[in-house]
């Protein structure tokens, strides 16, 4: 196991960084059920599962019903995804190492072009919103709604969160570092600790990622919503791969080959791809793209006032394009009304929106809400099965009851 500091993280070697004091007594102010997370995880934004916090949809308005998150999640609210703790990293001491058969002169590791956070600041800069969301969003509808058993975090919709990101475009990082024309795949590597599961040890944390991709849209970040990274979010530098499933962008990043060959690791041959009956007998393809999804902004189980004039509000996403229209019914799925949208939709971002709603009978309620984005991608009544219950881009009921 390896060492905890005092505040309950994890601590990198000694080789790849020092520890530092995070700068807040998190420790005595809430305890934290989840090993590892730095931030407090107040029970009223987070819904605890093993190493990893989800955001609660209903933290997003207050008792009123009146909105207390924007666009962008705060960051002490935005949910966090551990396969096992967070390092506490010395931003003084952080190097980042390339090296690899597409760089110029095809550097090895020993001998790594090194980039610190100071050479990162001197590049230059860029902000963008991203949405990161888990590709285990939703999980635990395959049980509850499809009668599915799935091993894995039973994420409801709360696996997701959007922030305004400041970094250096990877693109201009990998030319900065000598990428040449032959460059194929890069493999970040996290300076979490290594994943150890069923008492197999996977290593440290690491997905590789297509050079297309890199220099189309990616991000080394160094600041959510206008602030350093904090250690749970990858301090102090991370990918932001938009529109990807979050495992695309890895946090606490210590190094990045660059392979003129794609590159293998366990996260893109053992885990994040679809198994299953319907699937080749390696796997699907490597996750990339995220699906469309729906969410209220409302308690499960929130109780309701008949007779009364409701305004249910929501927010619609999708990896691969702008949200074109919304749908909401409050009968169980039986009929659709249009619900307004709030804002013109963005590809970067989700689309919030809203729906008037008068019931008059008391009774238990189901609500749902569908989106289609531009490219035509929707939200079908199931998710097709896959054993490891990924991309559950199915309609979700959201149970009320009127009183
Ligand atoms: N990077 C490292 N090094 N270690 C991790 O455990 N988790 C990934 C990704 N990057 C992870 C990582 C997953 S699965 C997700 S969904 C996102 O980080 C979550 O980012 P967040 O914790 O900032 O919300």
């Amino acid at each position: 196991m390896p060492p905890r500091s005092a505040a309950g993280a994890l601590t990198v070697p000694a080789s790849a960084a020092p520890v530092f004091a995070p700068g807040r007594a998190a420790a005595e102010e809430v305890p934290r059920p989840v090993p590892g997370i730095v931030k407090p995880l107040p029970a009223e934004w987070f819904v605890p599962h093993d190493t990893n916090a989800e955001m609660r949809w209903d933290a997003l308005r207050d008792a009123d019903g009146k909105a207390v998150i924007g666009r962008h999640v705060p960051t002490e609210r935005f949910f966090v995804r551990n396969h096992t703790g967070t390092p506490l990293i010395d931003p003084d001491r952080w190097r980042l190492r390339l090296f690899g058969s597409g760089l110029r002169g095809a550097p090895t590791a020993g001998r790594a072009v090194e980039f610190g956070l100071e050479d990162l600041r001197a590049l230059p800069s860029t902000r963008i919103d991203a949405l990161i969301e888990c590709a285990g969003n939703g999980r635990s509808y395959y049980r509850s709604q499809q009668h599915q058993s799935v091993p894995g975090t039973p994420w409801r919709l709360g696996g997701i969160g959007s922030a305004s990101w400041r970094g250096v475009r990877l693109a201009e990082l990998l030319r900065a570092a000598g990428l040449t024309d032959d460059a194929v795949d890069l493999l970040p590597v996290g300076l979490d600790p290594d994943y150890v599961v069923g008492g197999e040890n996977y290593g440290p944390v690491r997905r590789p990622l297509p050079v297309a991709k890199a220099l189309d849209d990616v991000l080394l970040a160094y600041e959510m919503n206008d602030e350093p990274l904090t250690p749970d979010h990858g301090a102090p530098a991370r990918l932001v791969v938009p529109g990807w499933v979050g495992i695309a962008s890895i946090k606490w990043v210590g190094s990045i080959e660059v392979a003129d060959h794609p590159l293998q690791s366990p996260w893109n041959t053992d885990f994040y791809r679809m198994f299953g009956p319907d699937y080749p007998p390696g796997g699907g393809a490597p996750l990339s793209t995220q699906l469309v999804k729906s969410a209220f902004e409302l308690a499960v189980g929130a109780v309701l006032a008949a007779g009364r004039e409701h305004r249910l509000h929501g927010r619609s996403w999708s990896g691969a394009a702008p949200v074109d229209r919304v749908e909401v019914s409050t009968d169980g799925g039986r009929t659709w009304r249009p619900a307004e949208l709030c804002e013109e939709p963005r590809a970067d971002n989700w689309t919030r929106w809203s729906v008037d709603w008068r019931p008059e009978r008391p009774g238990p309620y189901e609500l749902r809400a569908r989106a289609t984005d531009r490219l035509g991608g929707g939200q079908p009544e199931r998710a097709p099965f896959n054993r490891e219950g990924y991309l559950f881009g199915a309609v979700v009921a959201h149970p009320v009851t009127v009183v």
